[in-house]
């Protein structure tokens, strides 16, 4: 159960977005990635899940159950919150026809409690909450008892206590699963509260690698610029560019 990236490139239309790129985590290990907007995060876990190809290098995820928590619930309107939580379990080859309709049912109330919102399986998602769709989206995506779980700012737009709720749900995940796991966050709390490990990205390259509590006691010149949002730094944010020079 661990995640090796090695010597990863991947360019769009001609423009490198990530050049020889190499991370590894670890069995039951959750790796946050952080980086400004346009940095390549979104992209590795899209390459890692297989959706992007990469031009070259390497991607082992072993064993290969990957799910992925998109950073917008993307939950089917017409469905109501038991048959999302199900779908994997009835759509996909692998399991369908492996569980009885009771066992269906016991398996989403099992990941309802996971995620503290029991008895809710007759909702519709536009009976929820914002974050409770999130928190459903979340039951979606760990039906199939995953090991390894790609997360897309799971905490962005949320209320702060929201947040700490998403970020306790990652780290009993982690525990009862005992996944592998990426975030990408903008969130130090989520960092802090979730992550063994950080990368941050910048300008294709990995310019910091560390643990959370080296990357806020100290880091380097980049991650003190993202951790003091400071618009002076070594990175500039595409498109801020002075435009006299
Ligand atoms: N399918 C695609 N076709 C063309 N360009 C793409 C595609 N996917 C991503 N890109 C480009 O790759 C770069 C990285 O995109 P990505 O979505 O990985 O950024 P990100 O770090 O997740 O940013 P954000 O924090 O804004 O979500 C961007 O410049 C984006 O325009
Ligand atoms: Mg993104």
């Amino acid at each position: 159960m661990s995640i090796e990236v090695k010597n990863l490139t991947k360019s769009f239309k001609g423009r490198t977005v990530l050049d020889d790129i190499s991370f590894r985590v670890e069995d039951g290990e959750i790796l946050a990635v952080v980086g400004l907007s346009g940095a390549g995060k979104s992209t590795i876990l899209k390459l890692i899940c297989g959706l992007t190809k990469p031009d070259s290098g390497e991607i082992i995820v072993s064993p290969g159950d990957i799910a992925m928590v998109f950073q917008y619930s993307a939950l089917f309107d017409s469905l109501n919150v038991e048959d999302n939580i199900a779908f994997a379990l009835t759509e996909r080859k692998e399991f369908k026809n492996k569980y009885t309709k009771e066992q269906l049912k016991e398996i989403v109330a099992q990941k309802l409690k996971l995620v503290g919102l029991e008895g809710i399986e007759e909702k519709m998602p536009h009976e929820l909450s914002g974050g409770m769709q999130k928190r459903v989206s979340f039951a979606r995506a760990i039906v199939t008892d995953p090991n390894t779980i790609l997360y897309d700012e799971p905490t962005a737009g949320l209320d702060p206590v929201s947040s700490t709720m998403i970020e306790d749900y990652i780290v009993r995940l982690k525990d009862e699963l005992h996944a592998s796991s990426i975030i990408v966050t903008h969130q130090l709390s989520t960092i802090q509260r979730c992550a063994d490990k950080v990368i941050m990205l910048y300008n294709t390259k990995i310019v910091y690698s560390g643990t959370p509590q080296d990357m806020i006691s100290g880091g380097n010149e980049y991650t003190k610029q993202f951790i003091t949002a400071c618009i002076n730094g070594p990175m500039k944010v595409a498109g801020s560019e002075d435009p006299e020079n």
